[in-house]
This record gives structure tokens, sequence and C-alpha cells, in this order.
């Protein structure tokens, strides 16, 4: 029977909340006691970021190169290896689980150093990953089964946020060692050294490799030294997180200084590396995850129980930025002008740096800033209280998470003069 044009209203409606009542009883049946979680701190100030309409608002949040003009950036060597590859027309085939092997072979040489004998005596067991995040979830979960200590680990008070979340996952319990000195914004050498010794023989120990994250402070290269003897003594186990090699000083080899010492020191070692920032890879997603070992038959052994683990995390690694990466690192001419990159955007953050300090002190501020020079990578931890960002915010359109950090890679030269006086304001 046809409808007419009123029934067909009302069956519509009828429609429409029988729909609504089968949504709100999926609603309350299923999911009812799932409560709303925060926000991700970091996610969060971008969020807040957008909706500001202040035209000399700056995000300072989020860990992300930019420019001098506050645009992202794609390196140029990285802008090549993409044509390149593209020239390749190449297939979209599966990888391996641990991925690209020219990849991971490239990316721990790149750690160790060109011809180490690490890698030339096949002591290590590298796989691809899903950039830092996901080395350090291959790395969590290893130590989740095998760790044959106590399932906890010591990391840097304070670390980068993640990594507390991505050890207990594992079943890893986090513990802290000192690490940061509020009174100097500087590195508390002294209490990193006296927590390591109290710590259990053979504790599990992360160790960020360079330009720490959030602080910017890192060991000088004779307390790396000293470091590496105690946590030898003490019978540690280094857990290198390097998410940034030849974004601190511009330099790949100095930038892996202390992972090399650790190794010509004897330690074994395990290593998560990101292409992220010192490639700009960030949505790319490459990264490496390897442990040295003590023989050839120690690290066959432990690859082969790392592929038991991420086949049913992810299957295999997403090849486009390891194919990056890879063309980057193994043609030569790409490799130079990617070590110019590099360097270009440390020299980058470091001349904010300086421009920050000379603005403060021309704001007319009598604090002592000299730890935003002293301070090494994207990160600068300025000091700032959670009241004084929480000010800054809401009066000058600085965003930026409420620990005080920010990232100087967000600083141009046109906007340093902005925070300069809007630091000085919440700070006198
Ligand atoms: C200390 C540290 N480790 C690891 C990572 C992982 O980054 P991604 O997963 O983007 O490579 C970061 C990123 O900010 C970091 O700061």
């Amino acid at each position: 029977m046809a409808l007419t044009g009123s029934s067909k209203t009302l069956a519509l409606l009828k429609n429409n909340q029988a729909a609504l009542q089968n949504a709100a009883s999926r609603a309350s049946s299923w999911w009812s006691h799932v409560e709303m979680g925060p926000p991700d701190a970091i996610f969060g100030v971008s969020e807040a970021f957008k909706k500001d309409t202040n035209p000399l608002k700056m995000n300072l949040g989020v860990g992300a190169y930019r420019d001098d003009s506050g645009k992202p950036f794609v390196l140029p060597s990285v802008r090549k290896a993409e044509e390149l590859i593209l020239s390749k027309h190449m297939d979209h085939e599966y990888s391996p689980i641990i991925g690209n092997p020219d990849f991971g072979k490239a990316a721990i040489n790149l750690a160790l150093g060109e011809g180490n004998e690490f890698v030339a005596n096949g002591l290590n067991a590298t796989s691809q990953a899903i950039s830092g995040t996901g080395a350090l979830r291959i790395g969590s979960s290893f130590f989740g089964k095998f760790w044959g200590g106590a399932k906890e680990i010591y990391v840097p008070s304070p670390t980068w946020g993640n990594h507390v979340p991505i050890f207990k996952h594992a079943g890893v319990d986090v513990k802290t060692y000192r690490y940061y000195d509020k009174t100097t914004c500087g590195f508390d050498f002294a209490g990193a050294m006296d927590d390591i010794k109290n710590m259990p023989s053979g504790s599990l120990i992360m160790l960020h490799a360079c330009a720490h994250n959030p602080t910017g402070v890192d060991p000088k290269d004779e307390q790396w030294n000293e470091m590496s003897h105690l946590i030898k003594e003490k019978g540690h186990f280094p857990f290198f997180d390097m998410a940034y090699q030849g974004f601190a000083s511009g330099s790949v080899d100095a930038d892996a200084h202390a992972v090399r010492r650790f190794l010509a020191d004897g330690h074994s070692i395990c290593l998560a590396q990101s292409f992220a920032k010192n490639m700009g890879l960030y949505g790319q997603r490459a990264g490496a995850f390897s442990f040295i070992c003590s023989d050839k038959d120690e690290a066959a052994r432990v690859m082969s129980q790392m592929k038991i683990l991420i086949r049913p995390m992810y299957s295999n690694p997403p090849i486009h930025g390891a194919r990056i990466v890879n063309t980057v690192l193994n043609t030569p001419e790409l490799k130079e002008m990617w070590l110019v990159d590099v360097k270009g955007m440390a020299d980058r953050i470091i001349s904010m740096r300086t421009l920050l300090q000379e603005g403060l002190a021309k704001e007319g501020s009598n604090k002592d800033w000299s730890h935003i020079t002293d301070q090494i990578g994207m990160f600068c931890f300025t000091g700032m209280t959670p009241d004084q960002v929480d000010n800054i915010t809401a009066k000058h359109s600085v965003y930026l998470t409420r620990d005080g950090r920010i990232s100087v890679a967000g600083i141009t030269s046109s906007n340093v003069g902005h925070l300069a006086m809007a630091i000085h304001d919440v700070t006198k």
C-alpha cells in the first residue's frame, strides 16, 4: 500500500525514535562503566592552542621541529630520497617481521659508528620498530618476558612521560633515580651516582643517550664515563633511549658518545632509536630496537624471540619511512646532505636559546637564565612553576606543558621577543 505524505513522516519519526532507543540501550548496556579519561598532556596543549585566536600565540608544547618561519620542515635530503624512491616504482609487499634488514643495519651502524666491531661480529639483534615508541614497546615486552631480575626499571626523574605507561603495560614496574636538580636547572650528578650505587645490583636502568626529554640536561662526557664504570661495577643493565641522535650537538657521532662509551667499557646494552626528529619523519614511524649481545649465538636467540613478540603486536612494520631512512643512510651524497640538514636544525635551536637568553636580559630580568644555553636539544626546562605556566598561557597565549618545559624548536627569530617579554612578565 502506498504511503501518504503525513504517514511517511510518521513512519520516519518512528524509525528515528527506534534508532535513538537502540543507541541509548547500547550505550547503557556495555560501556556505561567506562569513565572519560584525561586528555594527553602534550596533545591537550595543542588542542587549546588551536582554539586561541590571538595572532601572537605560540605552541611550545609539542616536540616537533619548525623552521624559522614556524612551519613544519621537510629535510632536503629526505625530499631527494622520496624522489628517488618514487622513480623506482617499488611495490608495497609485506616487509619481514623485523622490517627492512638494510634499514636495520644502517640504523645500528649510525648509533655505533661505521665499521664498528659489534655489527661486524654479528653481536647485534636489531629490528625495525614503529618509531622510538614502538622500539620501547618491543624492549619493554622483551624485559617483561625474559628479564631474570626484579621486574622493574629505574628511569631518571623526570623522564619522558610515555616511558612509565610503556613499561607498566609490559608488567615492568617503574622506579626513579635522581637526575634533575631544580636549584641549578642542571644535572644532579651526585644524586644520580648515589642512587645508581644504591639500586639493587643487577638492576635495569634507563638512560637517555642525548638531549634528555623533558629537561634538556645531559651528563658531560666525563660524567657519562663515571656513570658507565659505576653501572658496570654494580652489574646493572643499561637500556638506552636515543630519540635525538644528531639533534643535540648537531653531530651524530658526538651525540652517540654515551652509547659508544658503554659498549667500549664492555657493557651489554639495548637501544631504542627514532628517526622522527633527526630526519623529520614524525608521522612515518621509523625506528629501531637492538640488543648488543655477548656472542653471535645469543644474538640469534634474542632475535628469534623478538620476532615472536612482534608478530602478534603488529605483524610487521610499515615500509615507507624505513625506505626513506635506508635511502638517505645508504646513498653517500644523501647521507652527506642529511648530516648538513641535521646540523642546520641543531644550530637553529642553539641560536634560539641564545636569542631567548639575550631577550630576557634586554627585558630587564635579573634572574639567572644560564640554563637556557647550558641545556641542549629540543627542550628547555625553564624552571617556570605551574602557576607561572597558567599565567603565561592566559595572558600571552604561550602554550607549554605545566612542568615548565618549552620546545625550543618552536621558537623563531620573529617570536622570540614576544616569548622573552612573556616569560619575564610572569617570572619577575
Ligand atoms: C625520550 C624519548 N623517547 C622516545 C620518543 C619517541 O618518539 P617517536 O615514537 O615519535 O619516535 C620521544 C619522543 O618525543 C622521546 O622524547
